[in-house]
């Protein structure tokens, strides 16, 4: 039998009801932030992002689904939202309409990781851009949304950790410092990939997950002292923000983040039920971006969060399941009439549901049961001659009886209609 893809996983129907509602409340939480959607395609030229994501990048050096199509076009799954929401932004001048623009994607993206819990192929990120300003305000305001949108969605015990990268030239002045510490002796016991990030990109030493290298930065490195006066005084009116807004972080001067169009504010969100070395959600600053990318110079930020990773750290424990109502029928005559009455239900907004498998009354009742229906309508020919069915409270087991031609009247009172 064919299997799924290695790293890509099925979300089956006992899980996409939760992922549907955790989908519903942050579109209206961005709603409420003043956020648009922008659905960008899921295909991209590989050049978005080894321009704008960094060839050095683990990303972009290792993880991305590439290939050439028959055009002879180099094509790549996008790996992340930022770079095609800013292409997009540009190629459809919508900085003309408005240069600030606050926008939003809920959708897949690809990266070849090795696979394991939390970490697939393909998986799901909810993601904000903000475009168009450099006030301190909106850095605060983005990690406030990032914190409302995993609140609303009942993930408790996350952490959030900030970091202020400096510009571009303090972001040079750093690697220049990290390649100095660590091409002496220093340098010897790092891991392989380490050795290479510095020559190539050395920031990315600061946050390796290998716990020999984390012990070697933590003792030579302690914090980045050479940022310029304007990203200092930046970055503290950020934090004075955040504190307004009565934010819970943490100062961690180790945080670099893996994709290289970061400046100023960077942060990352752990969350104790993923283990210490992956994030829930991550992102920041990335001032450089569009004017990088031919487009204007503005100022932006922006989160990303994995949805993958919020089911994680909610566990199983919330499976939202079936209907309403779950007519049941006795009889062929009993059917055809409870089918008119089901096609009524719907009309009306009441989501309900009827047997297809002819089976027995007491299987059709365990069935409603298993499928959470509140009500069983219970209809059999006795009642077709008196014009009346039972209505059964699943919860107190209740029966009353109604009025055939009333049913969906009575229906309405007792179930609002779903939105
Ligand atoms: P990122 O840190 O690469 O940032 O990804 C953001 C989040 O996506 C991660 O914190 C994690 O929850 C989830 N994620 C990433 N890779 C995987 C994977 N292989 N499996 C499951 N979940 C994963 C970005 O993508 C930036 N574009 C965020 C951003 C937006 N920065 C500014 N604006």
């Amino acid at each position: 039998m064919i299997k799924a893809v290695r790293g890509t996983k099925d979300i089956l129907p006992g899980e996409s009801g939760i992922w549907q509602e955790i989908e519903k409340i942050s579109r209206d939480n961005l709603k409420l932030f003043g956020y648009r959607e922008i659905r960008t395609p899921v295909i991209e030229e590989t050049a978005l992002f080894v321009k704008n994501i960094g060839g050095e990048t683990d990303i972009v050096s290792k993880e991305m689904f590439s290939f050439v199509d028959r055009g002879e076009r180099n094509i790549s799954l996008r790996p992340e939202g930022t770079a095609s929401v800013i292409r997009s932004y540009i190629e459809n001048n919508l900085d003309k309409i408005s240069q600030f623009q606050k926008l939003y994607y809920i959708g897949p993206f690809f990266r070849a990781e090795r696979p394991q819990a939390g970490r697939l192929r393909q998986f799901h990120q909810i993601g904000v851009e903000a475009i168009g300003s450099l006030h301190p305000a909106l850095d605060a305001e983005v990690i406030a949304l990032s914190a409302k949108l995993l609140d609303a969605a009942g993930v408790k015990g996350y952490r959030i950790k900030l970091n202020n990268l400096g510009c571009r030239e303090d972001k040079k002045r750093l690697s220049k410092m990290l390649k100095e510490i660590f091409s002496d002796k220093k340098g010897e016991h790092l891991c392989e990939d380490c050795k290479r990030r510095i020559k190539m990109n050395p920031l990315r030493v600061l946050d390796c997950k290998n716990d020999g290298c984390r012990e070697i930065v933590r003792k030579t490195f302690k914090e980045a002292v050479f940022i310029c006066g304007e990203c200092k005084a930046h970055f503290e009116e950020v934090l004075k923000f955040v504190d307004m807004l009565n934010i819970k972080y943490e100062i961690d001067p180790y945080i670099v983040r893996g994709l290289d169009y970061y400046t100023r504010t960077v942060f990352e969100i752990t969350h104790e039920g993923l283990g210490s070395k992956d994030a829930i959600g991550a992102g920041g600053r990335y001032d450089n971006l569009s004017l990088d990318m031919e487009g204007p110079d503005v100022g932006a930020c922006g989160f990303a969060l994995g949805m993958d990773r919020i089911m994680m750290a909610l566990g199983k424990s919330k499976e939202l399941k079936g209907v309403d109502i779950f007519i049941a029928t006795i009889g062929g005559a009993a059917y055809a009439k409870a089918f008119g009455i089901l096609n009524d239900l719907r009309n009306n907004g009441i989501s309900c549901e009827i047997d297809y498998e002819k089976k027995s009354l007491k299987a059709q009742m365990r069935g409603a049961d298993s499928m959470g229906s509140k009500f069983v309508l219970i209809v059999g020919e006795d009642e077709i001659i008196k014009g009346e069915a039972a209505l059964r409270d699943m919860k107190t087991k209740e029966q009353i009886s109604v009025k055939m031609d009333s049913v969906t009247q009575k229906l309405l009172e007792i179930c609002s209609p779903r939105g």
